[in-house]
């Protein structure tokens, strides 16, 4: 690939004067590259494709056209905060996809991850690619490309960003982040106006809840995956740790335990908590969550969330364990 290195003159974008420059500056080759056309955006929420989005609304407003998929894998509220930020809020055309039950149907029964994986991944592209044929009128596919995601390329897992559609489909790429490390493109997507939960939120897989609803995923496990995250994360805020711990989320397995409840036997899932820190995602240390707070979620999580009746702090730095469980 040529063209993919980063000019050793570039500067790193470290104050809200700086990302002030990078902004002008790419809008006006933004502007430059795609003249009167359209481009196309699939807008996950992540801070990537956000602050691609915020970019190219103001380099180039109207002929944006973003899309976002719904796959039913989101964290609770998620989706909703896209349409809330950039339909509602920054005015954006915004193609919002309901495709919750097209993907769980597709995944029933499937319990392997790497499995798991390909098809949220492929599913994720046909979609795409339909409404994208269905928009016509498109030049330009934008892609919020950081400048890790050229530098690197992980064997271990099947990571999945939304870029391989098919050859037929003859779209130029624009990609304004392409030479910006995370930290840079939180600079700038403050810079733009973003709120700080969507620039400075913790990294989540593109097969997001998907791989945190172990084996075959079923509907109510997959809330519960979705309840007990909304808490951990509600929890984390109140004290504060959502400021320094790296990533945190919860896990549901696919097996069951007995429990009691108002006398009576129950037969239900446990919720495992998760919360590492790392620096590069390569290794990770276990946060030492304050115990009071660890039984408070527990607490939340067995008395609100429907079907759990145990709780578990998973100890496993990586290695040997990885940080999601699938
Ligand atoms: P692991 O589990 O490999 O995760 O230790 C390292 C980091 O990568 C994230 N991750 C993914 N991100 N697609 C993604 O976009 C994926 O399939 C995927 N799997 C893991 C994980 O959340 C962690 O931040």
């Amino acid at each position: 690939m040529e063209n993919n290195k980063r000019p050793e003159s570039m500067e790193r974008i470290t104050t809200p004067a700086l990302a002030k420059e990078f902004i002008q500056t790419q809008t006006e080759l933004v502007q430059r590259q795609v003249g009167d056309k359209k481009v196309l955006l699939a807008l996950s929420g992540g801070v990537d494709s956000s602050v691609v989005a915020a970019l190219l609304l103001k380099a180039i407003g109207s002929q944006l056209v973003c899309v976002h998929v719904n796959h039913g894998l989101m964290r609770k509220g998620e989706s909703q905060q896209v349409v809330d930020v950039f339909q509602n809020q920054l005015g954006a055309n915004l193609i919002y996809i309901d495709a919750t039950d097209r993907f769980l149907d597709k995944l029933a029964g499937v319990a392997e991850p790497e499995q798991k994986r390909k098809i949220i991944g492929g599913e994720f592209i046909r979609l795409f690619e339909e409404e994208a044929r269905k928009l016509e009128d498109i030049d330009f596919l934008a892609q919020g490309t950081i400048y890790p995601d050229i530098l690197e390329s992980d064997g271990v897992k099947a990571h999945h960003n939304v870029g391989g559609l098919p050859e037929d489909m003859q779209f130029a790429l624009v990609e304004p982040l392409k030479f910006l490390f995370k930290d840079e493109v939180r600079v700038v997507g403050s810079a733009l106006g973003l709120p700080d939960s969507m620039v400075y939120r913790q990294p989540f897989p593109g097969p997001g809840l998907g791989v945190r609803c172990i084996g075959a995923i079923t509907r109510d496990r997959l809330e519960a995956v979705r309840e007990s995250d909304a808490i951990l994360r509600e929890e984390f805020a109140l004290a504060g740790l959502n400021q320094t711990v790296w990533q945190y989320f919860t896990v549901v397995p696919d097996f069951r335990s007995t429990g009691v409840k108002d006398g009576k036997r129950t037969f239900d899932w446990p919720v495992i908590l998760r919360a590492v820190n790392t620096i590069d995602a390569m290794n990770a240390t276990v946060e030492q969550v304050p115990w009071p707070l660890l039984l408070k979620i527990t607490d939340r999580i067995t008395k609100e969330v429907r079907g759990v009746n145990r709780v578990l702090y998973d100890l496993t730095p990586k290695p040997c364990a990885t940080i999601e469980w699938e």
